[in-house]
């Protein structure tokens, strides 16, 4: 009798767990419909984004990009990479005519985690301390003509209203940081006053955003670069518009007629977005209630922890762990971004990688095959769901351009940027995105629209736009 029993309560476990499931996979559903409708509401706060300034919850930021990179840029530049858990300083030499980089170095400091969250001055402290270093170790190689001031491209990525290319102030952190005393603050003059405080000469030539950056960096190799999306830690994208066709701006018109314009595409929303019980969840106890609403769908920074409350929920009310519920499944982002891919993309029979991270990370030895196989059906369903998303966003950046058709013109070429850890690392997810907007697009247009894959494009982007607006250019 208590075999029978004991068999009882684990179906009715078992089936309670298939429910879950089954509930997360229909509400997480993207079919070609709901993301084209995605897309059609992209590219209407996009223009209610370009027409006033707060028109929409796409801030659609004006970068003082009016050039891109020519390939005649020339000279020592550094660039200053924040925007993540690290920051990278490099420098490059760059050979002018079109003879592009010759020369980079570059280091990578991880952020103190304590630093995101307390005073501007901190932080500021410590990068400068680092570029310092950095600057320091400059060798031979590398020339500065006598009598010039070092100039650096600042690539800071949140949301920043620009008032000139090397000036801005802080709207809001994304992200995982908080400090509130830099918010409103122009944040190049925070960073020269530390770098000042530190003894070091330089100028920031440039403020730029790493979507930016990446579109910058991209057209350096390809002509053809109209767009930057980076998926990473957060998710934004950049393109390049027409001036007219931004209706807030009442500067001159720039002599291109173009503007680089930064969505930050990641404050997106719309009643079309496939919202679960969890996203809800993960958004009201996170640093920023009701903000970065589609990041919180798409990026690295929030996948892992979707999935990490999947599970909790599913341990809770379907015991799939045991009796217990694994105290570690209760730590907020605990389950990395990383680790969800290394689960999903696990080829072996036994799905022995799942198990070693379960048990290395929520320090759950002993899950069954058949629990695992849940386990990556979940990061299946949450990867798909947020590579889906970023493809409609695509979409929708195609429309407003008017590229999502085949145009008049022959040679009809467009190519997007793509940068940032979830796209380079999460071959699932790029795959499933490259896929989806091939599949939103049809066949011919699709041919006319190809990822370039611009590794560090932000950093040398922020060094060639810093190059291009030099103190000493002719
Ligand atoms: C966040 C930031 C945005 C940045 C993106 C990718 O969305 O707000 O500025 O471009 O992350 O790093």
């Amino acid at each position: 009798v208590l075999l029978v029993r004991h068999r009882m309560k684990k179906s009715r476990r078992w089936a309670r767990a298939m429910a879950i499931l089954q509930e997360l996979e229909e509400k997480c559903v993207t079919p070609a419909a709901k993301l084209k409708q995605v897309a059609d509401a992209m590219t209407v706060e996009m223009h209610a984004g370009l027409a006033s300034e707060g028109g929409s919850k796409l801030k659609m930021l004006i970068t003082y990009v009016d050039n891109l990179p020519t390939g005649n840029e020339e000279g020592l530049f550094y660039a200053l990479d924040l925007g993540g858990t690290n920051f990278r300083v490099l420098r490059v030499q760059l050979g002018g005519k079109d003879i592009g980089v010759t020369n980079q170095e570059f280091a990578e400091v991880s952020i103190p985690t304590d630093l995101m969250v307390g005073k501007s001055e901190e932080l500021f402290n410590y990068i400068a301390e680092e570029l310092a270093k950095f600057v320091a170790k400059e060798g031979q190689d590398f020339q500065v003509p006598p009598g010039r001031q070092r100039e650096l491209g600042f690539t800071f990525s949140f949301p920043i209203m620009q008032t000139s290319i090397n000036s801005g102030n802080l709207i809001k952190w994304t992200k995982g940081f908080s400090i509130d005393d830099a918010v409103g603050q122009d944040i190049v003059s925070e960073l020269t006053k530390a770098i000042e405080r530190k003894g070091l000469d330089m100028r920031v030539a440039a403020l730029v955003n790493d979507t930016v950056g990446t579109l910058a960096g991209g057209r350096h190799t390809h002509k053809d670069v109209i767009a930057a999306v980076i998926l990473g830690t957060g998710t934004n994208a950049a393109y390049v518009e027409r001036a007219q066709a931004i209706p807030k701006w009442h500067g001159l018109l720039p002599k291109s007629g173009e503007m680089v314009i930064n969505m930050e595409w990641g404050n997106f929303r719309s009643s079309h977005l496939p919202l679960t019980e969890y996203d809800a969840a993960l958004d009201s106890e996170s640093l920023n209630p009701g903000e970065q609403i589609f990041e919180k769908l798409i990026s690295g920074m929030y996948l892992g922890e979707i999935v990490r409350r999947v599970l909790r929920k599913m341990a809770e009310e379907a015991c799939i762990f045991g009796d217990t519920i694994p105290p570690k499944l209760n730590v907020p982002f605990i389950l990395r971004t990383p680790d969800m891919s290394a689960m999903h993309h696990d080829t072996s029979t036994d799905l022995s990688v799942v198990g070693d991270i379960l048990k290395s990370t929520l320090e759950i030895p002993d899950a069954s095959l058949k629990v695992r196989k849940v386990v990556v059906e979940i990061c299946n369903i949450v990867a798909t769901r947020g590579a889906r998303l970023s493809a409609a966003g695509m979409l929708g950046i195609l429309k407003k351009l008017g590229k999502d058709v085949i145009t008049d013109d022959e040679n009809q070429k467009n190519v997007i940027a793509m940068d940032g850890g979830l796209y380079e690392h999460y071959a699932e997810y790029s795959k499933c995105l490259e896929n989806t907007l091939k599949e939103l697009l049809g066949e011919d247009v699709s041919k006319t629209v190809t990822f370039e894959h611009s590794n560090d494009g932000s950093g040398i982007g922020a060094a060639l736009l810093a190059a291009s607006h030099s103190q000493y250019r002719d």
